[in-house]
């Protein structure tokens, strides 16, 4: 299935003809032909050039741009252009800026400056999509609609007295009586009994620490109101256009928005990326994501945006050497996404991104960043064939984010180093160093296709939850800290693993996080497994059939069970630096690639990707003789992958 009406794999990025003088665009288009561009984002922060005053459009602009990118070959991922309202509506509403956790009112002068709840906001983006919609239904350029711009990048809460009373609603609407609420909220603690909805406030600035349960809701309200502001933009673009697709562009991994319900929302995956080129395992981390993106719909997926090379806001933004660029753009694609765009086209002369890397950089088409541009442009048209192919996992890793905001609810946890994104990629990088494919999967999805089910974490678990861990017919592996709690954050009756108590055979009778720098060992009959940090409890067998894998040795924990299996259910107690044991036990009907440490093994059908990510060359064994599309030669055997080098072969005959 394709994305868009545009074939092959998408290349360009996101395109601001209005930071430029009109005659710049002429030489804009020649460049994006030359360099194979086929899509540009457009008009992501325009509103203020598009409606400069209520209800007055100009739009004279943008329509020469649109005819200008279409006369070349380049198609828009057209931006309803709502990511930062007008001068003109902030100062006729300075309701619609966002107030912080301190009650401050933020000021205008940079993106993003609107309350998620704001009527008066929603009505003025809701009015503009339809304008735009209106205005460009016809237009041959249009192949997707660009909704909003990384919702939560820097607005995913609002603190105002409209926001509360959004918030309270949301709330009357799950719970429906104030005393349901209070049941849910456990309020008898610390005195916070309510009488009546209209006394609910969103946690501003407290004295102490903030009811758990409370902060818990306000997460899933943020994700719902900030969900809301798009679906009503989407609606009217729906009503204008039923055929053309909408996105909004994800931020990878995101905390504060549950990508679940986002993107059943929306008609693909869009994401933005980031990898840091100076952290050498930052391709792992980005990969995890990545995998994110095409599980969220089971379907390809769209890079919408990446670096060229530096970005502009870390502390220190180091560039991306030779060739990186390229093998970051086919590790997407390998990774089932079917086109890769970047910010941006043109590198910017002013504004808070001047310094970020740009296809067309600065010193324009001499530069190294141009040839960059130009190379990646003709490889991802050898890969057309690849568009549309999907990947099949047989592993999952669930991911919940009810339960992530729980884990890391500020200052009341056992430990506060239990980070959610860590906890997944202790389990994912040694699967991507084997070729192993990977699914995310929310907690309540049927997981009875997966062979391997790894859950590294659901403090918050319900019943119904546990109900499918427990369908999983593969191996299922839990980790530590699981089944804690209910959907408010209320502990289970009898404590840990609450709903899974009786797939793991288990009780927890004690947490036991371990400070900083401390380590205990884990040890099974064969000698160590190996050293846990961080975390560890205290746990006492209850089922008849648990087998204790291995066992605490020496310290407070001596003896007792760090790893047990009841049937097909492996638990983990503790968090262990080397999982490699604990996966050799359940990966066993799973095939793996034998790859040297750095080469990255993946495939889309018949499609197999290899991605050398270290800087010397290296050698691989080819599972099967096949044709590097790169290349375009016929490889077979043993083949030296040159540093940061690439291969992408068809594979006959086996799907
Ligand atoms: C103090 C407070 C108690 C409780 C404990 C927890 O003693 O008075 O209400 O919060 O700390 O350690
Ligand atoms: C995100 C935003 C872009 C730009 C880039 C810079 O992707 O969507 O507008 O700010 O970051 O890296």
């Amino acid at each position: 299935m394709r994305l868009t009406r545009v074939p092959g794999l998408l290349f360009g990025g996101d395109y601001n003809p209005e930071q430029w003088p009109e005659e710049v665009w002429a030489e804009d288009v020649r460049l994006m032909a030359e360099a194979g561009v086929t899509m540009a984002t457009v008009a992501v922060f325009s509103w203020s050039r598009l409606e400069p005053a209520p209800g007055v459009y100009d739009f004279g602009w943008l329509d020469r741009v649109l005819d200008l990118l279409h006369e070349h070959g380049v198609s828009a991922d057209l931006a309803t252009a709502t990511a930062t309202p007008p001068p003109w509506l902030v100062r006729a509403h300075p309701e619609a800026m966002p107030v912080d956790a301190h009650g401050v009112r933020l000021e205008f002068g940079s993106r993003q400056g609107y309350c998620p709840s704001s009527p008066v906001f929603r009505e003025h983006t809701v009015r503009l999509a339809t304008a735009i919609a209106t205005r460009y239904a016809e237009h041959p350029a249009l192949a997707m609609w660009h909704v909003g711009n990384e919702y939560a990048d820097h607005t995913l809460e609002c603190f105002c007295p409209e926001s509360a009373r959004h918030f309270r609603a949301w709330l009357q609407a799950r719970y429906g009586t104030v005393g349901a609420l209070n049941t849910a909220w456990g309020t008898s603690c610390w005195g916070q009994h309510y009488t009546g909805f209209e006394q609910i406030e969103p946690p501003r600035k407290a004295p102490g620490p903030v009811n758990p349960a409370q902060l818990l809701d306000w997460r899933r309200f943020c994700s719902d109101a900030l969900l809301e502001l798009f679906t009503a933009e989407r609606d009217a673009l729906r009503e204008v256009t039923p055929a053309v697709p909408v996105t909004t562009n994800f931020m990878s991994i995101l905390h504060g928005l549950d990508y679940w319900s986002w993107a059943a929302a929306e008609d693909l995956v869009s994401d933005d990326a980031y990898p840091d080129p100076a952290d050498p395992e930052s391709h792992v981390a980005v990969a995890l994501s990545y995998d994110l993106m095409r599980s969220l719909k089971q379907r390809p997926w769209l890079l919408l945006e990446s670096a060229p090379s530096a970005v502009s806001w870390r502390e220190v933004n180091v560039p991306k050497p030779p060739g990186m660029m390229r093998l970051h753009s086919l590790q997407a694609v390998a990774h089932g996404a079917d086109g890769v765009m970047f910010f941006q086209w043109r590198q910017a002369k002013y504004g808070p991104e001047k310094f970020h890397s740009a296809l067309l950089p600065h010193g324009g088409t001499t530069t190294r960043g141009w040839q960059d541009t130009l190379r990646l442009g003709a490889d991802l048209q050898r890969l057309a064939e690849v568009a549309g192919t999907t990947t099949r996992a047989e592993v999952a890793l669930v991911l919940g984010w009810d339960s992530w905001w729980g884990l890391e609810a500020p200052e009341s946890m056992p430990s506060n180093r239990l980070k959610l994104k860590d906890l997944l990629l202790a389990w994912y990088a040694p699967l991507h160093a084997r070729g192993i494919a990977v699914d995310l999967a929310p907690p309540d999805r049927d997981l009875s296709a997966y062979r391997v089910v790894i859950v590294p974490n659901l403090y918050l678990c319900t019943a119904e939850q546990a109900k499918a861990l427990a369908s999983v017919t593969g191996e299922l592996v839990v980790g530590p800290f699981s089944g804690v709690v209910d959907e408010s954050d209320q502990v289970h009756d009898g404590g840990a693993p609450g709903p899974l108590r009786e797939l793991l055979g288990l009780a927890i009778d004690e947490f036991w996080p371990l400070a900083d720098g401390v380590t205990q060992r884990v040890r099974d009959a064969g000698g160590d497994v190996g050293l846990a940090r961080t975390w560890a409890e205290w746990p006492r067998v209850v089922g008849d059939a648990v087998e204790v894998l291995a066992r605490y040795e020496g310290g407070d924990l001596d003896g007792l069970p760090a790893i047990t299996r009841n049937g097909n259910a492996t638990y983990l107690s503790c968090l262990l630096d080397d999982l490699t044991p604990v996966l050799d036990r359940v990966l066993h009907d799973v095939p793996a690639l034998d790859v040297p440490l750095g080469v990255e093994a993946t495939r889309r059908e018949n499609h197999l990707f290899l991605l050398n990510h270290t800087s010397t060359p290296q050698q691989v064994a080819l599972p099967q003789p096949g044709r590097d599309l790169l290349s375009e030669t016929d490889l077979r055997g043993v083949i030296t992958l040159a540093a940061r080098d690439a291969v992408v072969l068809r594979i006959e005959g086996d799907t």
